[in-house]
């Protein structure tokens, strides 16, 4: 807890220079392309990303595809889902053309990376790292390979565009701190190439799936961002609530009620307390209205924007394209510096 109470601190005071000074920085932060985007991902790294875009940060997006299957079997319509991610980033106002948007699979370079730092960590140092071990026991299956060393491809993520600013939850915050000792190994050991790139703590709490549990797809109580008003209102209409009409904030006790409270504040800019005293006496009923009308006036920008986009798929495939040969570049560049520090050119 003390170093997560460190790690904050570090990552106010980042804040405040990444302010002052925008273009130092260079911004890679992703998803894996599992499902839909959601509210939790809006708020828990979307907004971030448009914010440190808008001020000027140099941006790179990936799309983690190889990292679907560290947990599963199946890889799913991944293409889909990527194209479903990029619209979101779009319409919540990343810019094509300064940010760089490209699949994880594409960059062959990158993925090269991976051998010599896998070399600079030990299977112990796998074993021991918090996100993974969380991640297997929720996989509920044997541990792969792929997922003991997913730290290690995010590290090439990063490390391949020099990125020096990861914006992430606290969950990623172990792979953050593996990135730096291989970026650190890897320098000691060959010379010089590699930043040690710096957290940035998404400041925004978890934001609450439907029924108080963490916001995930798999458990059916996300609001996913392209959904119709009309979903939304059936998906809020059906949430676990209480018989209790007057409404508070008591996230222990009250989870159901607690979680469509936290969901209209955020949409709304409000606080939880105050849409609890508007709704007062007025029940469930009251509260699913209100939550129903936050999220929907809150979202119709983002969804007018995203459909009007896929209108043109052949644009979004562009946008993929054109971000990987931006990637693929830069990966080749640093492939070689890695090449001429280790002595294995030809
Ligand atoms: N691990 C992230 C997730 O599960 C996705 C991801 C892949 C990522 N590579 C990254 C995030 C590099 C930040 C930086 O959502």
């Amino acid at each position: 807890m003390n170093s997560y109470a460190t790690t904050r601190e570090r990552s106010d005071e980042l804040a405040a220079a990444v302010t002052t000074n925008p273009s130092r920085y260079r911004v890679l932060t992703g998803e894996r392309p599992t499902g839909p985007l959601h509210l939790g991902h809006y708020f828990g790294t979307i907004a971030e990303r448009v914010r440190l875009h808008d001020l000027g940060v140099e941006t790179f997006i990936i799309l983690a595809d190889y990292q679907v299957i560290t947990d599963r079997d199946g890889i799913g319509p991944v293409r889909d889902n990527g194209y479903g991610a990029v619209l979101d980033y779009l319409a919540a106002g990343i810019d094509p053309n300064r940010a760089t948007i490209f699949a994880h699979s594409a960059i062959p370079a990158l993925n090269q990376l991976i051998l010599p730092f896998l070399s600079l960590v030990t299977e112990a140092e796998l074993h021991r790292n918090p996100t993974v071990k969380a991640e297997h026991a929720a996989a509920g299956r044997a541990l792969s390979g792929l997922l003991l060393t997913y730290p290690v491809h995010q590290a090439a993520d990063i490390l391949f565009c020099k990125g020096n600013l990861v914006p992430v939850g606290k969950d990623n915050l172990p792979h953050i701190e593996l990135t730096r000792v291989i970026a650190r190994r890897f320098n000691e050991r060959y010379g010089r190439i590699f930043p040690e790139p710096q957290a940035l703590l998404t400041s925004t709490p978890e934001v609450p799936g439907l029924d108080g549990r963490k916001m995930s797809k798999s458990y059916g109580n996300a609001i996913t961002l392209a959904m119709t008003a009309d979903q939304t209102a059936t998906l809020i209409r059906r949430a676990p609530t209480d018989s209790e009409r007057t409404i508070t904030f008591d996230p222990e006790h009250r989870p159901g009620v607690s979680a469509l409270l936290t969901t209209a504040a955020l949409c709304s800019g409000t606080d939880e307390h105050t849409l609890a005293n508007q709704i007062g006496d007025a029940g469930s009923g009251g509260l699913k209205k209100l939550t129903t009308d936050a999220v929907n006036d809150f979202l119709t920008p983002h969804r007018q924007c995203r459909q009007d986009l896929a209108r043109d798929p052949g644009f979004i495939r562009t946008v993929i394209r054109t971000g990987n040969a931006r990637a693929n570049d830069i990966a080749d560049r640093t492939l070689d510096e890695v090449r001429s520090a280790m002595g294995t050119t030809y």
